[in-house]
């Protein structure tokens, strides 16, 4: 048998090493390589050594049923995110920032399910007794009859969920407070999380409880990421939101029952977290009106349109390299529309400082934002407003082109739901047949033909 050796795993890819460095060289995190013991003989010796084997049960492909059975949470953001509710025997990671939210949504999430007859087992090991019942409380959920628990052994929460009828649904609140004597790491390591995540999700698979492991991002390295076990689990969702908003998106990031662009839209609020039924008009809801350096963007997220205001400020700039910021959507994506603009469209930007936000602390991971961003970015360079009852989308090529974006229709229906009356989109999309009933089509074919649109006195 190969001889246990130490090794040096990163905290924050879970790339192992034979030595200490302050710097991970495959993800280029600082102080984030944590000495553990690596696994002793090779998986090839494993099967090789292993004698007496049994046979794996190979079956079809077909099954009686087509879809997976869910269980709703009541939670309909939520479950549009899981793609229908909680999956039975499924393990779902929720990630995200310290603060965020994570525990009251689950606890939320576990009391409805408990509620409703649904045998749940909510385990918080960062979170004492009290402080849990103290959140239930303000939350209203004092009477829900989840079984709360505290423990973070492995070993004894296996038992513990072994000894009774398998439960519905299982939170264990975090995954990194978790520990198991056999894993040879200490607590928050990659060794512990990987091996206390198995030994749980296996557990559910057997038993058919659903899942639910949470995990705090961390910037620091210091405990394990959530990442790291993003393989072993069913679903990814990560919960995000701006500090100082009191916006909170849900996002799928992986999800092996449902599509992964999905969305789900929440509101923190006093007694705990509140689903927005209809983002848009809340996204909408402070506009500045009648300012120059504002376009509304026809978004969709995942099956969803959601239309949402990007904002730009256009300076001149004091400093020998422009400043260029962008809060809610990708750097390399501005730098590219500057870019453009410069070059096919003779907008001089290179001497201005750039900022660019999207209202709402919504992130923006569409190119089909390109033309809204070029709009606002105009309209704040040429001092002019943009005009109040007009709506964006498109996707902007290098060549200037506006290029045509998916899910036109649904764009336009949300727009005209929400009172615009106009939209600027691309010209292959006025080729077809369109919603044009209630909305003015304002086709551009080439990004210039904005530019020149904001240079000329507006109707
Ligand atoms: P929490 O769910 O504890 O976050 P996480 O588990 O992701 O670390 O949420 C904590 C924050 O939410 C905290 O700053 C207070 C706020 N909050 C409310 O505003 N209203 C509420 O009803 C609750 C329970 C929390
Ligand atoms: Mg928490």
């Amino acid at each position: 048998m190969a001889k246990a050796s130490r090794a040096f795993v990163c905290q924050a890819c879970g790339a192992v090493s034979p030595r200490w460095s302050g710097k991970c060289t495959a993800c280029g995190e600082w102080n984030s390589l944590i000495e553990e013991q690596a696994p002793t003989g090779s998986p090839a010796l494993i099967a090789i050594k292993g004698g007496k084997a049994r046979l794996a049960v190979l079956g079809t492909l077909a099954s009686a049923s087509h879809e997976a059975p869910r269980l709703p949470t009541g939670i309909a953001e939520f479950d549009r995110v899981l793609g229908g509710g909680l999956v039975p025997g499924s393990a779902v990671l929720v990630g995200g920032d310290p603060g965020i939210g994570k525990s009251t949504l689950l606890l939320q999430a576990a009391a409805r399910l408990a509620e409703i007859g649904f045998p749940v087992v909510y385990l918080s090991g960062e979170e004492a007794p009290a402080q849990v019942r103290m959140r239930a409380s303000r939350l209203g959920l004092a009477e829900a009859p989840v079984a709360l628990g505290t423990e973070t052994n492995v070993a004894n929460i296996v038992a513990t969920l072994g000894s009774t009828a398998p439960p519905s649904l299982v939170v264990i609140d975090s995954v990194q407070t978790l520990w198991s004597e056999s894993v040879d790491a200490a607590p928050g390591t990659i060794s512990q999380l990987r091996g206390c995540a198995s030994a749980l999700i296996s557990q559910a698979k057997t038993s058919g409880s659903t899942l639910v492991l949470v995990g705090h991002v961390t910037k620091d390295g210091q405990i394990a990421g959530p990442k790291v076990i993003e393989h072993m689990v069913d679903t990814v969702l990560y919960f995000e939101g701006l500090s100082g908003h009191q916006f909170r998106i849900l996002r799928a990031v992986k999800n092996r029952f449902g599509a992964t662009d999905e969305i789900g839209v929440f509101e923190m609020r006093q007694d705990g977290l509140r689903e927005v039924e209809n983002p848009s008009a809340l996204f909408l809801n402070d506009r500045d009106r009648g300012a120059p350096g504002t376009a509304v963007f026809a978004g969709m997220e995942g099956t969803r349109p959601i239309l949402v205001e990007i904002q730009a400020l256009v300076a001149p700039s004091m400093l020998g390299t422009p400043r260029r910021a962008v809060v809610g959507w990708d750097p390399n994506r501005l730098a590219m529309l500057i870019a453009v603009l410069e070059a096919r469209c003779g907008v001089r930007l290179g001497g201005h400082d750039v900022y660019l936000n999207v209202a709402g602390g919504l992130r923006l991971n569409e190119p089909a934002a390109d033309l809204a961003a070029a709009a606002a970015l105009v309209s704040s360079m040429s001092g002019k407003p943009a005009p109040e009852d007009t709506v964006y989308f498109g996707e902007v090529s290098l060549t200037g082109a506006v290029r045509a974006v998916s899910h036109m229709d649904q764009r336009l229906k949300e727009a005209a739901k929400l009172g615009f009356a106009r939209a600027a989109l691309p010209q292959a999309a006025t080729e077809g047949d369109r919603e044009t009933k209630t909305m003015r089509l304002l086709p551009v074919a080439q990004l210039d033909e904005l530019v020149a649109w904001f240079a000329t006195p507006q109707e």
